[in-house]
């Protein structure tokens, strides 16, 4: 294998087109020096499992100095980290080996407001009305000004002014009073934000979320939201990022309506990438309604982008479910099915998890996974929700959705040694997702796991760019309840047809414009019914997805490639094909590798099944491997069935490389033998 190439190297532009994020918070992922605190040392410790999972980068909700009011968006030193999670050469250690795997690492650029306790603020309070020092925040005399503007958290503030005995003023603030709002129009503010931008970015840091991007200007007789100062300081932020660092992106938080929403991109000119809030809400209500129309309006609702711009779509995330960005009517749609215990409802959103959500229903959990993976944008998991987390709402505020990552079903979920009482939040001990069986150990060893279905799902989309960067149609159906739309990007074509209902069903799909293709059914390779002049026949389970690669006659060999896939750990060969993992070898792995070889598709045969009948151990030559022989038994739809013998060795280190180079086509999978890292290959091959 060539060596892996620098970081450098592979900061292709536009990388943020193509990436999978995984959201977390320091504090709730990995405690190593167990004072009940989640640490940068112990996320380091967790890297390979993110690896693993196959995200490409990690967003980091803030870690900065700060009295946690906000969890951490009351920032009160942006210049370093909070000594609770290490310190910045525990930051820089962190940076380093996150590259060293590929992983980029998007920051927390907190713009609009400061914590009360920064020394700003500090300074602000005390220094002479109308000095360049008290204008670094925004006051009045009186708390009439900018009237009307709306309170995001209702459910906490009733004015977005706050009285400072100090000052003598008050100051104005959109979030919480102990969050006062910067002045933007004071450009010692402007400033001061680019140079803290620098300063990580000197780090290494690959780009920033722009929280609470909307609200960096006020003006008289206006909502305070999108004011086109904020867009014209946007463009300045990012034309000095341009001019200092490449490829770093910028990552807007504004909840807004489509139009609003869009407008975060400006010409190109503005945020890199924004996330797709007005969507959130709707795919949540269409898997309800059992009714593809939310989901298709909203998307058409929404303005084409420039090119190099990108949305980031999400489930969940730490705040609530916000329904701020619907009707009155939808909200108390949403309301209604979503929250039976009206305590879990907070402002105007719901704080859940996903799994709890969809009822921990294991096929509605799947089918919202596949439409956030094909939808247009780049996909961001929460953490925790890989494993299907549950969550606790009499936590207060949105801590409910913060708890402790669950590892294992020892002490803490794995997550820490400390006493129990002294964690930041408790684990979850409700018995449907209790961390005793909720855990990421269990699941690594059940292929069958929702983690394990979640790694195939990311590495299946990671194969294909018309994901990321495709362009989609919507197909016409006789069944509403049914959602079907083609990808596009240059000349790949990926289908996707998904049933938003809990029966089974069928739909008629208009797929005439596709004439000619055949949909194969990209986790299996099963090819499917060519598209001819009729609407195409589907039959869907409930909750029922299919993914196709619509291929043309010339294209049947090698639809994907396969020596990217896994296989869970095992010890023994015997482990390789015990009762778990039988099935992965034998479907995911060696029907469709044996379809697409040559010696073996000369007959054109489709397989329909594949039997080990006998396995026996081998040593091999003239690689320096351990080996396997499968005796097999492979049937066809389509006359007699055949008996193979196939040998499969397993290289590490210095074999694998060698193959990898020598061989690539013949490498089957990636495995962990016996706690070695290496991979499965043909080992009959050539
Ligand atoms: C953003 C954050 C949220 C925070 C708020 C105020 O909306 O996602 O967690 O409370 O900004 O900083
Ligand atoms: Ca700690």
């Amino acid at each position: 294998m060539p060596r892996k190439k620098s970081y450098k190297a592979i900061c292709e532009p536009m990388w943020y087109k193509d990436a999978i994020i995984y959201e977390l918070h320091i504090k709730a992922f990995k405690d190593q020096n167990n004072d009940g605190i989640g640490d940068f040392a112990g996320l380091l410790t967790k890297l390979d499992y993110l690896e693993n999972l196959g995200v490409t980068a990690i967003w980091l909700l803030p870690f900065y100095p700060s009295p946690q009011r906000d969890d951490g968006y009351d920032i009160s030193d942006y210049r370093t980290i909070n000594p609770a999670y290490g310190d910045l050469k525990d930051f820089k250690r962190f940076l380093k080996e996150a590259h060293n795997r590929n992983l980029k690492v998007i920051i927390e650029l907190v713009m609009n407001h400061t914590s009360d306790q920064h020394e700003w603020f500090q300074r602000a309070r005390r220094a002479p009305k109308g000095s360049p020092e008290r204008e670094y925040y925004v006051w009045s005399d009186n708390p009439e000004k900018y009237k009307g503007v709306r309170v995001i958290f209702p459910d906490y503030e009733s004015s977005n002014w706050t009285w400072d005995p100090v000052a003598e003023q008050y100051y104005w603030h959109r979030f919480f009073h102990h969050q006062p709002d910067l002045n933007y129009y004071n450009p010692l503010v402007q400033n001061e934000m680019l140079k803290i931008m620098d300063y990580w970015l000197a780090m290494g840091v690959d780009g920033f979320r722009l929280d609470a991007i909307p609200y960096l200007f006020e003006e008289e007789g206006t909502t305070c939201d999108n004011l086109p100062q904020t867009h014209e300081y946007l463009r300045k932020l990012r034309k000095h990022l341009d001019s200092k660092h490449e490829n770093a992106v910028l990552l807007a938080e504004a909840n807004m309506w489509p139009e609003d929403s869009a407008s975060y991109f400006g010409k190109g000119d503005e945020c890199h990438m924004n996330f797709y809030f007005p969507i959130m809400p709707r795919m949540f209500m269409a898997v309800n309604m059992e009714d593809r129309f939310p989901i298709m309006d909203i998307i058409e609702q929404i303005p084409p982008i420039p090119d190099n711009c990108q949305w980031a779509t999400f489930l969940r995330n730490h705040d609530e479910l916000t329904l701020e960005m619907v009707t009155e009517e939808e909200r108390d749609y949403m309301y209604k099915v979503y929250t039976k215990d009206p305590l879990a409802r907070i402002n105007l959103g719901i704080r859940k998890r996903l799994a709890p959500l969809l009822d921990n229903d294991r096929r509605k959990i799947e089918l919202m996974n596949v439409l956030l993976f094909s939808l247009p944008g780049t996909p961001v998991i929460y953490y925790g929700d890989e494993i299907g987390m549950g969550d606790n709402h009499f936590l207060g505020d949105r801590n409910g959705v913060r708890t402790p990552m669950q590892w294992d079903a020892d002490r803490n979920a794995g997550f820490s040694d400390a006493n129990p009482h002294k964690l930041y939040l408790p684990v979850i001990i409700d018995p449907e997702y209790s961390y005793a069986t909720i855990n990421v150990e269990n699941q690594l060893r059940n292929s069958n796991s929702l983690l394990w279905w979640t790694r195939r799902l990311i590495k299946m989309r990671k194969r294909f760019k018309v994901f990321g960067r495709g362009k989609i149609n919507f197909l016409e159906s006789d069944n509403t309840k049914v959602l079907a739309f083609v990808r596009t990007y240059n000349d790949e074509q990926i289908l996707v047809i998904a049933n938003l209902s809990r029966y089974a069903l069928a739909a008629d799909v208009e797929m005439q414009s596709l004439k000619g293709l055949t949909p194969v059914e990209v986790f299996s390779q099963n090819k499917f019914q060519k598209i001819g002049n009729k609407p195409y026949p589907f039959t869907l389970f409930p909750y029922g997805y299919f993914w196709f690669k619509l291929v043309d006659d010339k294209e049947h060999r090698q639809v994907i490639p396969t020596s990217d896939h896994e296989m869970p750990e095992v010890n023994r060969w015997a482990d390789l094909v015990n009762a778990t993992n039988e099935d992965i070898v034998k479907n995911q792995i060696l029907i469709p590798y044996l379809s697409n070889q040559l010696w073996f598709n000369k007959r054109k045969r489709n397989i329909e099944s594949l039997r080990i009948f006998d396995a026996v151990p081998i040593q091999g030559k003239p690689y320096d491997f351990e080996g396997y022989t499968l005796l097999l038994h492979v049937t066809y739809f389509e006359g007699l069935y055949e008996k193979y013998r196939f040998a499969i060795g397993f290289a590490k280190g210095r074999e694998e490389r060698k193959l990898r180079s020598d061989f690539p086509d013949a490498i089957l999978a990636r495995i962990t033998f016996n706690g070695v890292k290496g991979v499965l290959f043909d080992a009959s091959y050539g």
